[in-house]
């Protein structure tokens, strides 16, 4: 039986990946999932896991030496996923040195419980040698490589790294950690860093997720600058099924861009929301009588706001046959049912203190 370790797995793309491990591996495999529990980790995105034989639940901070090595001593761990980290932009303008310490120093805790807990005192290769079977997958962004012109070009796993947010330049420190591991230590570790995912679960700090919390209110959509700056969507369970196929059949090593040729611009995905949710709706519901493009406000811009991301997918494509498998309206529509279906999901979440982060960040925000 294969023992993950998922980090982070009560946020957004984990808890969608380990409902991806057991809907896939059923009863074959154990799941150890570490996550403190921040704003953005929320216990019930498990519910339905938690009381799994082969699921175990541990609270804790990646940053926590202790903790973490607790954990490698008692379970045999041969897989680790390390997804926790802080992830969301517009925070990290405003607190960086939260940034560096989750997701630098705890990518950093992170890799060095893992290869004290499988490197071997001997064997064949100079460099370091490690237990059969290993792997630690490090989920990145495609954020690292920083912004396209308007007009064209992707991002290749070649393509130098050039991050212009204390988010992105947090992850490609943490991405440097882990290359630095591989190239000194022959540590066995894979990279992937993807494009923007959206679907259930998501919190609704991000694009998607808020417009569509906003949209059902009959408040404001605040679009920021210009609504021009494209993002390349992906739906969640296609990024886990890229994920599981990295661990599953890469050469350790290597790293993958994975993303789904859907380039659109910000102004485009909110009017395709209001679109859908207009369509999904009865007619008898009262929320749909406000729901028009006249919600829309452009608010000021993001501070150094990337312009344009855009995945070249070729190599997982060429090298592991991935695909994405969702279609951009499907997965809307499919997001869309899913927050209908879980009203009370985002109600939890949106009674608490998610009302003070918006009046934050969205309060003194200027309309233009
Ligand atoms: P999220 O913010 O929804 O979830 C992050 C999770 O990590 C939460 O459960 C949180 O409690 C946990 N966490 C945060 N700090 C922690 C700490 N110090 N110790 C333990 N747990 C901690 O994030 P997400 O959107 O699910 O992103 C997951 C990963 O995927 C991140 O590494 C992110 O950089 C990467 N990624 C995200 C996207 C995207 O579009 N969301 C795209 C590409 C890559
Ligand atoms: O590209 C991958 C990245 O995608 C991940 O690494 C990050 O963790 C994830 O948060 C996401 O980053 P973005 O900054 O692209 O996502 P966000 O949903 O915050 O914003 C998407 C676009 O929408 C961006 O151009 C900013 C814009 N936006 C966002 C919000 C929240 C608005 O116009 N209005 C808003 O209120």
């Amino acid at each position: 039986m294969r023992t993950y370790l998922v980090t982070g797995g009560c946020g957004f793309i984990g808890s969608n990946f380990i409902h991806h491990l057991f809907n896939t591996y059923g009863e074959d495999i154990r799941v150890v999932n570490i996550d403190a529990l921040t704003y953005a980790g929320n216990p019930e995105n498990l519910k339905d896991i938690e009381t799994r034989p082969g699921y175990r639940f541990v609270k804790a901070d990646i940053c926590d030496k202790d903790a973490v090595r607790k954990v490698f001593s008692e379970e045999d761990v041969d897989v680790v996923v390390h997804f926790a980290a802080e992830s969301h932009v517009d925070r990290s303008i405003l607190h960086p040195e939260l940034f560096v310490k989750t997701n630098v120093l705890g990518t950093a805790n992170m890799l060095n419980c893992a290869k004290e807990a499988w490197q071997l005192e001997e064997g064949p290769d100079p460099l370091g040698n490690f237990r059969e079977g290993k792997r630690f997958l490090h989920v990145s962004t495609d954020e690292v490589y920083g912004s396209l012109p308007e007009d064209g070009g992707f991002f290749y796993e070649t393509t130098p790294y050039a991050p212009h947010s204390p988010y992105s330049a947090s992850k490609a420190s943490s991405d440097f950690l882990v290359k630095a591991y591989m190239d000194t230590y022959h540590f066995p570790a894979n990279i992937t860093n993807c494009s923007n995912n959206y679907g259930p679960y998501q919190f609704p700090e991000k694009l998607i997720p808020l417009m569509i919390n906003n949209a059902l209110k009959g408040e404001k959509l605040p679009v920021y600058g210009d609504g021009k700056n494209v993002r390349d969507w992906l739906y969640v369970e296609d990024h886990c099924r890229a994920i599981d196929l990295v661990i599953n059949k890469a050469k350790l090593y290597e790293t993958y861009n994975v993303g789904g040729h859907n380039e659109k611009q910000n102004i485009e995905i909110v009017k395709t929301i209001i679109d859908v949710l207009r369509e999904e709706l009865p007619d008898s519901d009262p929320r749909k009588a406000g729901l028009s493009y006249d919600l829309i406000t452009y608010v000021e811009d993001r501070k150094g706001h990337d312009r344009r991301y855009a995945i070249a997918p070729d190599k997982i494509h060429k090298d592991l046959g991935w695909l994405p498998e969702t279609a951009f309206k499907e997965g809307i529509r499919k997001t869309v049912q899913w927050y209908f279906d879980h009203q009370d999901w985002m109600d939890h979440i949106t009674s608490g203190n998610y009302m003070n982060y918006y009046k934050d960040m969205y309060g003194n925000r200027k309309e233009i």
